[in-house]
């Protein structure tokens, strides 16, 4: 059995959760859910960023403390991946004493390794990044991330010694390919470090809401440099090393775009400076973009997951994140994209067969559900479409991955389409058919699952399993022939019931 570590960025709890953040946290559901299919040991983590200048701000004018703050804006990220039905397997928030324990013993490491000095620094901040910005980084003036201007500030504080492991670092890329994903994330990353790296301010004495410096009290440690270790902290770094080192060279780190210098240049370069092995794998998407824009607090444009899951549905929700773009590009969000996708795959592919197969069973198989024909041709499709789902989701393509699954659907729908049950009289005839689009929908019900667990928990009670798609294994529960027949099929009303193009106001 192999391991699989996966995390998610630890979000600001400055903000709510919109849909940029379901987008990344889903598509890691998605994944890990699809490794635990595969028979592998997952370790699934997501949760919250709750120090620094940003949070104490936000918090200041809520009236209420930092820790008060984020005790309340935490709570709304884990009732949104409740909500999403979000299978992570721990929920870590860096106001935690577990947290400040991994914190304290990482960056003592890497002071006593020598890579941490005193300075005083002199910069542009950006509040909103929670970084500083050199003059030709700014876009008029402005983050080019924020729009905003830094602001200037001067600080007596520790550097690390970033610097030194430009060349370390270049060669890791060199040795190691595939640590960033997409290749041209990891360009982007070689590039910068070849642009020559500067050292950076890691302690504040401007504020006090972080984790003590250890070596230093009265610093607290910069918010992006006690973030980043919530990776190591939650499998047992400093306090169980067996832990720790049985998942860590197993890592993979999703991340947006937005935080690929702080993941792919930064954080190995800690790493290496604390004597452990750079994460294992960082996989970076894009932007989910609205009317052509990124969704952000201050662009008031975000759009919350709980509003479309209440008009969709939890599932096809999921679905739709997951489906519509890839992870690695820039994709466009619209309603009105959400409904065409919605009706076309959902409403008319799945949830068509799914009332077909009902409907059809219950007129010329008594409402029993036939066994499928052993050597029925939809199981060669089945074997061809399980092969490259598997292979997508390997490859982190979700998009994929479902895309490959919905052939199955399309291929059982043509197949129904020819043979036309409906119209024949009941007999082994009809029985053969109507076994073979059972078993395929129990197929298709197991490789959607970590796409849509509710959904294919429903599909297998209405074609009468008693079981759940998530207690198998693969590759035994795709293998054809394992619908057993004479179940129960139950018709009820449509799984994904048509919505209505809106009208532009
Ligand atoms: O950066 N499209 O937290 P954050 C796609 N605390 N993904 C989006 C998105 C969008 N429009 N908006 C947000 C931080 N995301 C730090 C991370 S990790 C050690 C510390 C997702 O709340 C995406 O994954 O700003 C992005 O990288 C992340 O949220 C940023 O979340
Ligand atoms: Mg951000």
């Amino acid at each position: 059995m192999s391991r699989f570590y996966l995390t998610t960025p630890i979000y600001y709890v400055n903000d709510v959760p919109h849909i940029g953040h379901a987008y990344t946290t889903v598509a890691a559901d998605a994944l890990a859910r699809w490794h635990r299919l595969a028979g592998d040991e997952v370790f699934f983590l997501t949760g919250t960023d709750e120090h620094g200048l940003k949070v104490a701000r936000s918090a200041l004018e809520h009236s209420c403390s930092p820790q008060e703050w984020a005790d309340i804006t935490s709570g709304r990220f884990q009732e949104a991946w409740r909500l999403l039905n979000i299978s992570n397997d721990d929920f870590i928030r860096t106001t935690e004493s577990r947290h400040h324990l991994a914190v304290s013993s990482f960056l003592q490491r890497i002071y006593d390794n020598g890579h941490i000095y005193v300075g005083s620094y002199q910069g542009l901040y950006c509040v909103a990044c929670e970084a500083y910005y050199s003059e030709d980084e700014l876009v008029d003036g402005n983050c080019p991330d924020h729009g905003r201007p830094p602001e200037p500030m001067e600080e007596e504080n520790y550097f690390f010694a970033l610097s030194r492991f430009e060349k370390p670092l270049l060669d890791y890329y060199d040795s190691h390919p595939d640590a960033v994903r997409p290749a041209t994330k990891r360009n982007e990353a070689v590039g910068f470090i070849r642009q020559g790296l500067r050292d950076i301010s890691i302690t504040r004495t401007s504020i006090d809401w972080g984790v003590p410096a250890p070596w230093d009290p009265s610093h607290v440690i910069y918010v992006w440099y006690d973030a980043l270790v919530n990776y190591l902290t939650a499998i047992g770094f400093g306090t169980d090393e067996d832990r720790f080192t049985g998942w860590w060279p197993a890592s993979h780190h999703l991340l947006g775009k937005d935080i690929l210098r702080f993941h792919a240049v930064w954080w190995p370069a800690m790493c290496m400076a604390a004597g452990i092995d750079p994460p294992g794998q960082e996989i970076v998407h894009g932007w989910l973009l609205v009317g052509g824009e990124k969704m952000s607090k201050t662009r008031l444009n975000q759009i919350f997951p709980a509003d479309l899951a209440a008009d969709f549905g939890v599932d096809p929700f999921r679905y739709h994140l997951l489906r519509d773009n890839g992870l690695g590009p820039d994709g466009d969000f619209s309603y009105e994209g959400m409904v065409e996708r919605y009706n076309a795959d959902l409403a008319n592919n799945l949830g068509n067969l799914v009332s077909r197969v009902a409907t059809v069973v219950e007129k010329k198989c008594g409402g029993v559900g036939p066994a499928p024909d052993p050597s029925s041709a939809l199981s060669e499709v089945a074997a061809a479409c399980y092969r490259d789902t598997a292979e997508a989701w390997d490859r982190f393509a979700p998009n994929e991955a479902l895309e490959a699954t919905w052939q199955l659907i399309r291929a059982t729908n043509a197949a129904l389409e020819a043979a036309e049950p409906w119209k024949a009289d009941p007999g082994p005839g009809v029985d053969a058919v109507m076994g073979d689009a059972l078993e395929a929908l129990r197929i298709v019900a197991v490789l959607a699952s970590p796409a849509m667990p509710s959904v294919s928990e429903e599909v297998f009670r209405r074609i009468g399993l008693d079981t759940f798609p998530s207690d198998l294994a693969l590759p035994g529960a795709v293998a054809w022939g394992g619908y057993p027949g004479g179940l129960p099929v139950l018709r009820e009303p449509p799984l994904f019931p048509r919505r209505a193009t809106p009208t532009p106001r």
